[in-house]
């Protein structure tokens, strides 16, 4: 299935917002899940790079990669390569990945992306040293009763409910069961209000993405479209510092025995 959510210039933008957005709550995974330095850390589905550069600074790790299918996003996140931290052209339901075996993998908001997440976890998990870390970070609920965000999530979620995805995929991720090859250290649900602004910047942004696709233009009608992506704009431009809306993250570290 391809990536709805594209790989465009804004796109990246998009990403860009929600690496500021989400840093608090991917940090505090982070230190609580990991407590030795890993040597080697996969940073799946890594966009432009920001939660690898994230996942670096924060596991001190020897040296941290990151996949991506999308060209375009290696392309801008290799301009932020280091010595320790590198990029890498990759689909990461292809295996095995082409780094070998590592100590930690981590993704963030790809599994709602991703056909038959329990299949995929179970593949992922060969791929670490025994000790290593699995680290999974997804939407477990966006809580809000602010109208015009209600109304971009619904479109959202039926978005990825026609190819088989779900929006909130936490609460399935915390109660699939996976082989008695890995052990559950984590799984909790982290709250964190996100400002009125930042929320409908993040939307509007991503519209464009898919406002084209055959799905969006047999279910909605172009002008409801174009007047949400409008409406999302003006606030992201207007809000005064208020919290409309919160994210629910799941967070999942498992370890392979
Ligand atoms: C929602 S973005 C999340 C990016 C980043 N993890 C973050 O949290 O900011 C999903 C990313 O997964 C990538 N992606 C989707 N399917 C993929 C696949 N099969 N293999 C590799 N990357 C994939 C997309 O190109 C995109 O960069």
């Amino acid at each position: 299935m391809p990536y709805l959510f594209k790989d465009t210039t804004r796109a990246a933008q998009r990403l860009q917002v929600l690496a500021e957005v989400f840093a608090t709550s991917s940090r505090a995974f982070l230190q609580d899940a990991v407590s030795t330095t890993p040597e080697v850390a996969i940073d799946l589905g890594c966009g432009p790079g920001y939660t690898t550069h994230l996942l670096a600074e924060t596991t001190h790790c020897g040296h941290t990669f990151g996949f991506d299918n999308s060209e375009h996003f290696i392309v801008l996140a290799t301009q932020s390569s280091t010595l320790d931290i590198s990029f890498v052209h990759h689909d990461v339901t292809q295996l095995p990945f082409p780094t070998g075996q590592s100590n930690l993998i981590s993704c963030r908001m790809l599994l709602t992306h991703l056909q038959n997440p329990a299949s995929i976890i179970e593949r992922w998990s060969t791929q670490l040293h025994p000790q290593g870390l699995l680290l999974l970070e997804e939407v477990e609920y966006i809580q809000t009763e602010y109208p015009p965000f209600r109304s971009y999530l619904g479109i959202v979620a039926a978005m990825l409910e026609q190819q088989q995805n779900q929006l909130y995929i936490g609460s399935t991720l915390d109660t699939q069961r996976v082989s008695s090859d890995l052990q559950r250290h984590i799984s909790r649900v982290y709250s964190l209000p996100v400002s009125t602004a930042q929320a409908a910047t993040m939307f509007f942004l991503n519209i464009q993405s898919w406002k084209n696709s055959p799905f969006i233009q047999e279910q909605y009608s172009a002008n409801m479209i174009d007047q949400m992506e409008r409406d999302l704009q003006e606030l992201a431009a207007t809000a005064t510092n208020t919290n409309e809306i919160e994210w629910g993250m799941r967070q999942i570290a498992y370890e392979r025995c």
